[in-house]
């Protein structure tokens, strides 16, 4: 018999998929890495559950213990299928910006919510970052994850996602871009890559009111470039330890709107029923068309799943009431 021990096991190796409609206008083979295949529905189940076996291998997190993250979701989805696996409580702090549905699914699966503003300084009490630090430090036999600083998360995707596209690739992969949050995905596969053909090219996505691709332009970190906006899991107002800049040959900026309509096009050209940051990311690819030539191999990831965005980019009411769709 073949089968998976538990549901843990099911993580990692997802397909390769080939874009074609949407892709057309540009010279060379489009792959998407298509990480709704992990168990979660997002590539976050792959450094959840190596973030939690490293704090056990080194007794940050103890048996019964609770994990306390500040999680936009996806992270918060993997963690908890790893706590239920292996026996610890849950509480995760979201961003009142968050869908809903992101919010139900956590509580589905056994964790805490607590929902802060998000238009709050980092440094705000009520923000996510500090409530998710108070609740570490005031609950007993806690483990704060901390997914923006936590080495564990690179490691996973250099230890996994990264071969996991070289050998699908068979070493051909050129190009390879994604949309940059904690940092964990581009520069654990981007280092791995680089290792094993350094002319391999790392491209990030990010969004207009995030701070990423001016500091990695200029070096400033620059206040004026923060502000709120729409599209979820990708951009940020701090830099997080886990975004290796070094690794990183150039940031583009994709807006809320094209974010929203590219995340609509890729279900209804492709198939691909993904999340909002999947429409960031094919349309950052096509923002960087004259980069690529012929015989370049291109692979973008998709973070997460689309059923997480029904009441948002699958809703055209809410589509026209942000005016991205007439
Ligand atoms: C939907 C989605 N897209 C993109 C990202 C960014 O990935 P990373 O945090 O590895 O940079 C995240 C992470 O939170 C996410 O949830």
């Amino acid at each position: 018999m073949d089968y998976a021990k538990n549901i843990l096991e099911t993580i990692g190796n997802t397909p390769l998929v080939k874009l074609n409609k949407l892709t057309e206008e540009l010279p060379c083979l489009v792959l998407s890495k298509y990480e709704t295949f992990n168990p979660g529905n997002s590539v976050k189940d792959r450094m959840a559950l190596k973030m939690i076996e490293d704090a056990e291998a080194d007794g940050r997190l103890k048996p019964g213990g609770t994990i306390i993250e500040g999680t936009s979701g996806n992270t918060g989805m993997g963690l908890a299928l790893a706590a239920i696996v292996k026996g610890y409580k849950c509480i995760f702090v979201i961003s009142d910006k968050q869908s809903k549905e992101k919010m139900d699914i956590l509580r589905a699966v056994g964790a805490e919510v607590v929902v802060c503003p998000t238009d709050v300084e980092p440094t705000d009490p009520r923000s996510y970052y500090s409530v998710s630090k108070r609740l570490g430090e005031e609950t007993p036999n806690s483990w704060y994850v901390n997914q923006y600083d936590n080495p564990s998360n690179a490691k996973a995707h250099y230890e996994s996602t990264g071969p996991e596209i070289w050998k699908q690739t068979d070493g051909k992969i050129t190009h390879f871009v994604v949309g940059v949050g904690t940092g964990g995905t581009i520069s654990g596969v981007g280092k791995y890559l680089k290792e094993q053909n350094p002319n391999i090219k790392v491209w990030g996505i990010d969004t207009y009111g995030s701070v990423f691709k001016k500091y990695h332009e200029t070096g400033v970190f620059d206040e004026n470039e923060i502000y709120p906006y729409v599209t979820e899991g990708i951009g940020e107002d701090i830099l997080p330890e886990n975004v290796d800049f070094s690794i990183i040959d150039g940031f583009t900026k994709v807006t809320d709107k094209d974010a929203a309509v590219y995340t609509q096009l890729l279900a209804k050209e492709e198939g691909m029923f993904l999340g909002n940051s999947a429409g960031a990311a094919i349309k950052g690819v096509l923002q960087l068309k004259e980069h690529f030539t012929k015989d370049d191999v291109v692979v973008v990831l998709f973070h997460d799943h689309g059923s997480r965005y029904v009441g948002k980019m699958f809703n055209n009411d809410w589509m026209r009431e942000m005016g991205y769709i007439d």
